[in-house]
């Protein structure tokens, strides 16, 4: 028997990061390659009593076919919740995800034909190349300087089909975008009429000041905007969502029914368990501020350990700057440096991180001198012994 597979397979990849993740289970191994949340900030003995309570009274829905949208109370919260700055929200807009990657999914579903341009940042996020490859667009670099993203690569002349990036503590570079290029970003799309899909799953996890209003704050009628619960309460939950543009415009209407109706062909709908834990959780006086100030604590010291042991054992020439949110470090070693290479002499010596040229997309060539680690899984005394089991294999 022979099983002829669809072209679109041909640019499907299984991540190098879960490759990487399956060897890092060896015993002894201190990685730094996972993005996973710390298990120790899920907030289990809540969402254990909020599962108990739903069940209790409402296992009959709980357990029954859903609508595609997402249960309606949860989306009012997440409209109210963005609302609470310039952004203006209706729960209309919400339509419930399983993760945010699966809002990536459904976006490249709806919006990408074979060859659209999209833009995206150099280096950028490896699940989102993923989602949007089978749809066979050509990636484009997003031009950049050290403010970010260049507002003026959103052009009217050769549009993009959309343009795609994190504005906060991004993954893999956790850098930010500071508010006048956020709004220099937004006008540009809006007079180029360039679509705009801002993933923002970090936004909650700053560690000084909270990051700048999002770019849907600027352009709401341009911005498909993706949020998660996965970092703020437990990515075990696939519970996410994607905010619909604003207004009332044929197109935007459009956009909002064939991505209900790509989502209803997907999954039908996003467990409905898991919604109405979250819905019971929030609604039971669960202090949600309370616990991301905890988990921010936590993640800060984490990225201070990180920091110091950086500057402690990496050889001279590597650079990186200090994220101020997020969970993860990018490092840029020296030229000569292939990360990629070293991985094997860094298992064999029990440490893991993530090669940095995984994140480049398209033609540009991936930087081979970086790497990507992730502060947020180990212990400060983890962190300082992993980076010193990196820094040995770097020198
Ligand atoms: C930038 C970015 N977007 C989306 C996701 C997907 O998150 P989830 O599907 O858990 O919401 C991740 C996960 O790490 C991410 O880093």
């Amino acid at each position: 028997m022979t099983f002829t597979l669809a072209r679109r397979t041909q640019r499907m990849n299984s991540s190098a990061i879960r490759e990487i993740l399956k060897v890092t289970e060896r015993p002894g191994v201190l990685s730094m390659a996972g993005g996973l949340p710390a298990p120790e900030s899920f907030p289990i003995e809540a969402l254990r009593w909020a599962c108990d309570q739903v069940l209790s009274t409402q296992g009959a829905a709980a357990l029954q076919y859903a609508t595609t949208e997402g249960l309606p109370p949860l989306r009012e919260w997440i409209a109210r919740r963005l609302s609470q700055g310039a952004w203006q929200v209706e729960a209309s807009q919400v339509l419930i995800t399983t993760g945010s990657q699966q809002g990536l999914d459904l976006v490249g579903k709806v919006m990408l034909d074979e060859g659209s341009p999209v833009l995206v940042e150099q280096p950028t996020y490896l699940g989102a190349l993923q989602a949007f490859a089978p749809y066979e667009p050509v990636f484009k670099t997003w031009a950049s300087d050290a403010m970010g993203p260049l507002p003026q690569a959103l052009s009217k002349a050769e549009p993009a089909r959309l343009a795609y990036l994190v504005p906060s503590f991004q993954n893999p570079s956790g850098h930010g975008i500071a508010d006048a290029r956020r709004r220099e970003i937004a006008l540009q799309a809006q007079q180029s009429n360039t679509p705009v899909v801002e993933d923002n799953p970090y936004g909650e996890l700053w560690f000084d000041t909270p990051p700048p209003p999002p770019l849907a704050a600027h352009a709401p009628e341009q911005v498909i905007y993706l949020g998660s619960f996965s970092k703020v309460l437990a990515p075990g939950l696939r519970v996410g969502f994607i905010v619909t543009p604003s207004g009332q415009h044929p197109s935007a209407l459009a956009l909002r029914a064939k991505l209900l109706q790509a989502k209803q062909a997907a999954d039908l709908h996003t467990p409905a368990l898991n919604q109405r834990i979250i819905m019971q959780l929030l609604d039971s006086g669960f202090d949600l501020d309370g616990h991301l100030d905890t988990v921010r604590a936590r993640y800060r010291d984490q990225r201070d350990a990180m920091a110091s042991a950086l500057a402690q054992h990496l050889p001279r020439g590597c650079t990186w700057q200090l994220p101020q949110g997020g969970m993860f470090f990018w490092v840029m070693c020296p030229d000569r440096i292939d990360t990629l290479q070293r991985l094997p002499l860094a298992l064999d010596a029990g440490v893991a991180y993530v090669p940095g040229a995984s994140f480049y997309a398209g033609s540009a060539p991936g930087r081979s001198n970086t790497l990507r680690l992730s502060f947020v899984t180990l212990s400060p005394a983890q962190i300082d012994e992993a980076v010193a089991r990196l820094a040995c294999c770097l020198h």
